[in-house]
């Protein structure tokens, strides 16, 4: 079971259900360890690599957590995803739409391959979309004033190499924009995380299986103007949670980079 590092007033959570779709891994399995340790009653694990979302599920707390099988292209999974978790655990406060994937980091325009476009987007927008969506409408139909979250990127606000990738993540942002203008009437707050590079497994794998977290922090801790650090996933958590909880009352249709000042 997860330990509670936080004192039961400065808990931010309290009672709240949530879902951490690519939960099995790097920021999703930060987030959720966070979302359990600020007293959220239930947290589901929605991700495609069973093992190891199961032990995330299981690290938190069979009490609390439970794994969900959900391929986010799919929207029926997604639908099954949210109205499991309304059924088990009777409502649902919070989605944290954050699963992912990465493209070939030298891809560029000349060489898009559409066949890797089309899966490349079918989970990094289509799926954060479907999530919103069925999301939205579980709140709207209980009338519970939630929050949802997306991760976006650095890479939404600034052209790069892999196109797609920097295409999608501009798309997640203009779905957090359009859904937080709409959702708004009834309460529903939509917000997105931007990272930089944080040395999960993804960007571990995209600099070749052998890289290890350290030399992926070494690479890119240079660029960032704020000294000190490297970014990890708990800095992107820390503002997850912030965007899921009441602190951020007032806050929708907004992005928090997270990025030591690489874009200011
Ligand atoms: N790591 C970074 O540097 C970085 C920077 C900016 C944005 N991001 C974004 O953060 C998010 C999380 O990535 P991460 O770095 O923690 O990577 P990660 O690979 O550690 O975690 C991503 C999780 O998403 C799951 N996933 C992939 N396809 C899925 C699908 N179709 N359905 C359900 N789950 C699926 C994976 O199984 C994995 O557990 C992604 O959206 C990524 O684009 C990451």
């Amino acid at each position: 079971m997860a330990e509670s590092s936080a004192a039961p007033s400065m808990k931010k959570l309290q009672g709240k259900v949530a879902i951490v779709t690519g939960g099995a891994s790097g920021i999703g399995e930060t987030t959720a360890h966070l979302f359990a340790e600020h007293g959220a009653r239930a947290v589901v694990i929605a991700d495609i690599q069973d093992k190891k979302g199961q032990s995330v599920a299981a690290a938190i707390g069979s009490e609390i957590s439970a794994y969900f099988h959900c391929d986010v292209t799919d929207e029926e999974q997604v639908k099954s995803l949210v109205d499991w978790t309304v059924a088990t655990y009777g409502q649902l406060d919070i989605m944290f739409s954050n699963a992912g994937i990465a493209s070939r980091l030298e891809q560029s325009i000349l060489d898009l391959d559409f066949s890797e476009f089309d899966r490349l987007f079918a989970v990094n927008a289509r799926g954060v979309a479907a999530c919103v969506k069925e999301a939205a409408r579980a709140m709207v139909e209980r009338r519970v004033k939630g929050s949802i979250v997306c991760t976006a990127s650095v890479n939404a606000r600034k052209g790069a190499l892999a196109t797609d990738y920097v295409m999608s993540k501009h798309a997640v942002l203009g779905l957090v924009r359009a859904a937080g203008k709409q959702l708004g009437q009834h309460g529903i707050r939509v917000n997105a995380v931007s990272p930089f590079v944080v040395a999960t497994p993804l960007m571990c794998e995209l600099h070749g299986k052998r890289t290890y977290e350290e030399e992926v922090e070494r690479t890119y801790e240079p660029l960032i103007p704020l000294k000190g650090a490297a970014l990890k996933a708990k800095n992107v958590a820390d503002a997850v949670l912030f965007l899921a909880s009441d602190d951020s009352a007032l806050i929708t249709g907004q992005d928090i980079v997270i990025d030591g000042g690489l874009l200011a």
